[in-house]
């Protein structure tokens, strides 16, 4: 008699599993079948039908669609009275408690070609810490600025959890209370073949990847991170990336944009830096806002001016929302849950020998789900504007657009900017590059307003020269 679960596989035409499971092990048996328990069948079966259907996925529809209105900066045009209102009302919420910072850590960095977890991956220009530690410390000082220290969840993969749990653990939580990082897994779907037949990577292990930063809506149900914010009164989840040391993680005129409009999903923009920017673009479509990610915008669109020469579709994402608790909640199932996109991929499995197959093109599809797919499902979306300078430049290639060397010089950049703000005298180029190598710590300063007030206050003034590190005391 087979196993009930190796009976439900069968039955639903993926008896290739099991293929070789009578041959294994016991303690391999129980891993398979543990892998084997948590396939969704049916989830499965309908993606087959929808997604990998003759003809392939449906491409993006792009009937009506327009861009997305949003908030401008102040300095571009934007109501001053308004954002000056919408950061009280933020820093109102720090001071209440009722935002928590969240960080989406469960890809796979392949782009970077590091190995480990990519929060470990060392950035800022004198000190080379690493992107968890920046993070760490600007929550941490926004913490002691309203106040109210903050919760901070972590959506790790199977792949690099423990890893990551003891970075911080090694690291004594970079200054936080350890209380109050809370790490979880993000979920995980098996690759398919293009005939939905689900594939083996080994002849004991399932093909299983994290189902994307969309699947953090679930995991954070599932986890009882929504439980948990709501015993501590928190409402609203600041959402950022883990590649992105520039990001304002706790942003209160944001956060003030967000609730004083009742919104459920709320979400930064930078105007493109050029037409084929790689970046999502905020759009509108049927009265609502979606996200059309560069690879599904033709060009033609992509490229597209208005009379006076700006690019049309200029909006882009960089993926920094505020999500409102029971809006997570709602999205985490039923009816209105997230919709998979489809990859094809190349996907190391076996032959029906049970050898391994590595192989040179796509053989099998990887489903994902992305997290600003729940916009358009979102109660009054808010978009506003933010400078690149201020919250954006993410660490994802080797070399080049987006690597560690662009990402250490928009830091210098920043830093420097804050400098002369304030009255000090320091070199830059034409781009504000300094000529020396600085570093603000995130205790000192993590933004405009929090450098202002520690400069202020810091006397004697350093003099500024080559490998200058400015630290609280
Ligand atoms: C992403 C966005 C793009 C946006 C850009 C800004 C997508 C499809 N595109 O591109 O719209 O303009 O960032 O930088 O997301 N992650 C998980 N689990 C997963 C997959 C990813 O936690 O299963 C996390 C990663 O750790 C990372 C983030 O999500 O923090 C982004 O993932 P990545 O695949 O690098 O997105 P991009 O293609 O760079």
């Amino acid at each position: 008699m087979p196993h009930p679960l190796i009976e439900k596989f069968i039955r639903a035409g993926q008896p290739q599993v099991f293929a070789f499971f009578p041959k294994l092990e016991p303690e391999a048996q129980g891993r398979l079948l543990a892998e084997a328990a948590e396939v969704d069948l049916d989830e499965i079966s309908r993606l087959t039908r929808t997604l990998l259907a003759k003809g392939g996925a449906p491409g993006v529809k792009l009937d009506g669609l327009e861009p997305a209105p949003y908030e401008r900066r102040p300095e571009h045009g934007g109501d001053g009275a308004a954002w000056a209102r919408a950061k009280a009302a933020g820093e109102e919420a720090l001071r209440g408690g009722r935002v928590a910072a969240f960080t989406v850590a469960g890809g796979q960095g392949t782009r970077l070609g590091y190995d480990g977890p990519k929060g470990t991956f060392r950035v800022t220009p004198v000190r080379h810490k690493p992107l968890f530690q920046v993070f760490a410390e600007k929550i941490r000082a926004a913490g002691a600025r309203y106040g109210r220290p903050l919760h901070w969840f972590i959506m790790t993969s199977h792949a690099n959890h423990a890893a990551t749990e003891t970075f911080f653990a090694e690291n004594g939580f970079f200054g936080l209370d350890g209380g109050r990082v809370h790490f979880f897994r993000q979920g995980r779907m098996p690759a398919v073949d293009f005939e939905g037949k689900i594939l083996l990577e080994t002849v004991d292990s399932i093909a299983l990847s994290p189902d994307g930063h969309g699947g953090s809506l679930r995991a954070l149900e599932r986890s009882g991170a929504l439980d948990l914010m709501k015993r501590e009164g928190v409402d609203t989840l600041s959402y950022f990336q883990v590649d992105n040391p520039l990001v304002r993680g706790v942003d209160p005129a944001f956060i003030g944009w967000h609730l004083l409009r009742g919104s459920e999903m709320s979400s930064k923009t930078v105007p493109k830096a050029y037409a084929e920017e790689k970046v999502g673009h905020f759009c509108t479509q049927d009265g609502r806002t979606v996200v059309v990610e560069y690879s599904d915008l033709p060009l033609a669109l992509q490229r597209e001016t208005e009379a006076g020469g700006r690019l049309r579709f200029l909006a882009g994402s960089i993926a920094i929302h505020l999500l409102d608790r029971e809006f997570v909640r709602r999205m985490a199932g039923g009816a209105s849950a997230l919709p998979f996109h489809r990859a094809d991929k190349k996907i190391v499995t076996v032959d029906a020998m049970g050898q391994a197959v590595k192989p040179v093109k796509p053989n099998g599809v990887k489903f994902e789900l992305f997290v600003f797919d729940a916009l358009p499902f979102a109660r009054n979306p808010v978009i506003i504007e933010t400078l690149r300078a201020d919250d954006f430049s993410p660490v994802k290639n080797a070399e080049g657009v987006d690597s560690p060397q662009s990402c250490r010089d928009d830091q210098l950049r920043q830093f420097a900017r804050w400098l002369k703000g304030n009255g000090a005298a320091i070199e830059t180029d034409a781009s504000g590059l300094p000529r020396l190598a600085i570093e603000v710590s995130p205790r000192f300063g993590y933004d405009e307003d929090s450098f202002a007030d520690a400069w202020k206050k810091l006397s004697p003034r350093p003099e500024i020269r080559d490998g200058l590190y400015l630290e609280t005391p």
